[in-house]
C-alpha cells in the first residue's frame, strides 16, 4: 500500500561514496543482465566476484540508505555453485543463472534468511517452504543475495507509519535526495537497484507498492497482472490484489526476471491458472523492440492526473515525451476520462472495507501455515506491538489498520458489496475506456493511478520520466488490461531507449532540517 506523507526530518548527512574496485575490465555499476552473462560468457566475470561487489556496496551504503535488512550467509556459496556449473557446462548459462536477487522482506525463503515484513513479531519465524517466486528463481540459477526493507507489514499497519520505515530495517532513504520519501511499500527493493546494491530486486504491490518507490527512486518497476506470478508464501494483504514484481534499473532487466518468475502455481492455484493463458508463447522478452511505441494508441489521461502548475518541471517534461512518443509512431488519444475515477482515487471504491477483511484472512492463514512461529494470528501480533512498543515505534504509529482489520469477521455483506462495487468501477471504467477507444495503454504520472489498476487486478509498468530540479525523480506509468504486459513492454521499453532518462543516484541530502 502507498501513503506518501510528508518527510519529517533529516540529519544533514553527506557522504561521499567510494565503492568497490570493478573486477577486470567489466564495470559492475549499472550493470544489466544481458551485460552480465556476456562478462560471464567472456570469462571476464564470475558470478562470486559479483556477489562480493554487491556485498561491499550493501556494507559500505546500508548504513545511509536502509534498503537491506539481512544479506544471505549462503550467497557466496550459491554464487561458487552457479561459477562451477558454468564452467562445467552443466547449465548453459544465460536469463538470471548467476545473477544476484534481492527480495522484498515479505517474500519467504526457506534457507538462513528471515522473513519477517520488517517486524520483530516474525523474526525466526519458520516459513515451510521457499515462496513460488523464489523456487521459480532458484531454478533458473538466480542467487539470492538478502531481504530487501520495505514500509512495515506492506504499509497495511497504520497509515501513519512513514514510508520507507520498519522495526527491523529502519528508515529507508531515497538515494537521489536523502529527504525526499522514497515512497513504499517496496522502498528497499527500488533503492537497492537504484543504488546499485544488487543486480535486480522483487518487490510486492497491493495497491501501488511497486509503481511507486519505483517512479521515486527511477528505477523500472512492473506491477503484473493479478495471478501471472504466484503469491504462495509471501505474507499477504489481500489475494484479490496482491502481486509479484520486478524492479531493476531497466525495463530489459525487469523483463527477465518477470520471465523468470511468471507462472502457474498449485499453491496459488486459482489465481495463476487463470492468468497462465496471459503468458505469451517464446516469453517476454521477444517484446522489448526499440520500435515498440510504432502504432501503439495511447490514452492520456489529463484531467486529475497531469494537472501540473505551468512552468513546472513535471509539466514540461511530460509535454516533450508526449511529443516524443509522437515521433516514435504513438498515436495519443488526449484528454480521456475514466468514468467514475474520482471515485476510486478518492477511496469510495470499497477497497479499503474490502482489504481490511481479506487481510485479516490471508494473514491468519499464512501464520498459521509456519513451521515455527512466535506469533499465530493478527491478534497475536497486536499484542506482540504493544509490548514492543519501543521498537516498533508504537506511540509514534500506533496500528490502526490493524485494529480495524481484527475488527472484521471475514467476507460477510458489507464486504460483498465492496467487492461487487469495485468490479463494477472497473469494468465501467478503466475497461469500457480502453475498449471503447481502442487502447494498447493508459499513461499517467507517478503512481496516480495506483488505485484504478488496484482494485481491477490489472498490470502497470513505472518506468524514470525525469528529476525535479532538486534531483527527486519521477516516473511515466502504462497501464493497461489484465494480460496486456506484451504491449506494455514494447511500450515501456522503447519508451526508456528512446527517451533515456535514468541517472545513477547522487546521494544528496536535499533540504534537510
Ligand atoms: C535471522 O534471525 C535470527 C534471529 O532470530 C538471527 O540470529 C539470524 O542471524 C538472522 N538471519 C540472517 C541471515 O540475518
Ligand atoms: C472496532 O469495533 C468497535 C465496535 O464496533 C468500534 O467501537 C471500534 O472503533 C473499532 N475499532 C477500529 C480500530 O476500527
Ligand atoms: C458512476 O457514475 C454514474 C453517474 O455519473 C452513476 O450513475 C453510477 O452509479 C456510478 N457508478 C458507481 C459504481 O458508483
Amino acid at each position: 500500500m502507498v501513503r506518501p506523507l510528508a518527510f519529517p526530518f533529516l540529519s544533514t548527512l553527506f557522504v561521499v561514496l567510494m565503492v568497490g574496485t570493478d573486477c577486470r575490465g567489466f564495470e559492475i555499476k549499472e550493470a544489466t543482465i544481458d551485460g552480465i552473462q556476456q562478462a560471464f560468457k567472456e570469462g571476464s566475470l564470475t558470478s562470486r566476484q559479483l556477489v562480493e561487489y554487491y556485498l561491499d556496496r550493501i556494507r559500505a551504503l546500508n548504513p545511509l540508505l536502509h534498503a537491506v535488512i539481512e544479506v544471505n550467509p549462503d550467497a557466496v556459496r550459491q554464487a561458487d555453485r552457479a561459477d562451477q556449473e558454468r564452467r562445467s557446462g552443466c547449465h548453459p548459462g544465460g536469463g538470471l543463472h548467476g545473477i544476484p536477487v534481492l527480495l522484498k522482506d515479505n517474500i519467504a525463503t526457506r534457507d538462513r534468511l528471515n522473513t519477517t515484513a520488517g517486524s520483530f513479531a516474525l523474526l525466526g519465524s519458520v516459513v515451510p517452504r521457499d515462496a513460488g517466486v523464489v523456487r521459480r528463481l532458484r531454478r533458473a540459477g538466480a542467487v539470492i543475495l538478502g531481504k530487501a526493507s520495505l514500509s512495515e507489514w506492506a504499509h497495511f499497519r497504520s497509515f501513519d507509519a512513514r514510508s520507507g520505515w520498519c522495526a527491523r530495517g529502519g528508515q529507508g532513504r531515497n538515494p537521489y535526495v536523502l529527504s525526499a520519501d522514497p515512497c513504499g511499500s517496496s522502498s528497499g527493493s527500488a533503492i537497492a537497484a537504484a543504488a546499485n546494491m544488487a543486480a535486480v530486486t522483487l518487490g510486492t504491490e497491493t495497491d501501488g507498492s511497486i509503481i511507486c518507490p519505483a517512479a521515486s527512486n527511477s528505477v523500472a518497476g512492473i506491477k503484473p497482472t493479478v495471478g501471472l506470478t504466484s503469491r504462495a508464501g509471501v505474507i499477504p494483504i489481500s489475494p484479490r490484489q496482491d502481486t509479484i514484481g520486478p524492479l531493476c534499473r531497466s525495463v530489459s532487466d525487469a523483463v527477465h526476471v518477470l520471465e523468470a518468475i511468471a507462472g502457474y502455481d498449485p499453491r496459488d492455484e486459482e489465481a495463476t491458472l487463470a492468468a497462465s493463458k496471459y503468458i505469451p508463447q517464446g516469453g517476454y522478452k521477444q517484446f522489448l523492440k526499440a520500435e515498440g511505441l510504432k502504432g501503439k494508441r495511447l490514452g492520456i489521461l489529463r484531467a486529475s492526473f497531469f494537472e501540473f502548475s505551468k512552468g513546472s518541471v513535471r509539466r514540461k517534461t511530460f509535454e516533450e515525451h508526449f511529443n516524443t512518443m509522437r515521433e516514435k509512431g504513438a498515436i495519443l488519444i488526449d484528454n480521456l476520462e475514466i468514468t467514475n475515477s474520482s471515485i476510486i482515487l478518492d477511496q469510495q471504491s470499497g477497497e479499503e472495507v474490502a482489504l481490511l477483511a481479506e487481510f485479516k484472512l490471508s494473514l491468519n492463514a499464512y501464520l498459521s501455515e509456519l513451521s515455527y512461529s512466535p506469533v499465530r494470528s493478527l491478534a497475536d501480533v497486536i499484542t506482540f506491538n504493544n509490548e514492543h512498543s519501543a521498537e516498533e515505534k508504537m506511540e509514534e504509529f500506533g496500528q490502526l489498520v490493524f485494529l480495524a482489520a481484527q475488527n472484521t469477521s471475514g467476507i460477510g455483506p458489507a464486504e460483498r458489496s465492496a467487492i461487487a462495487k469495485m468490479t463494477q468501477l472497473s469494468r465501467e471504467g478503466l475497461e469500457r475506456l480502453m475498449i471503447e477507444k481502442q487502447l494498447d495503454a493508459i499513461v499517467t504520472p507517478d503512481a496516480r493511478i495506483s488505485s484504478v489498476l488496484a482494485i481491477g487486478g490489472y498490470p502497470g509498468i513505472s518506468v524514470p520520466a525525469g528529476y525535479e530540479l532538486d534531483g527527486t525523480p519521477f516516473g511515466i506509468c502504462f497501464g493497461g488490461l489484465k494480460g496486456s504486459e506484451p504491449n506494455l513492454i514494447e511500450i515501456a521499453y522503447a519508451f526508456e531507449q528512446t527517451t533515456k532518462v535514468r541517472k545513477p543516484p547522487s546521494y544528496k541530502p536535499g533540504k534537510g532540517h
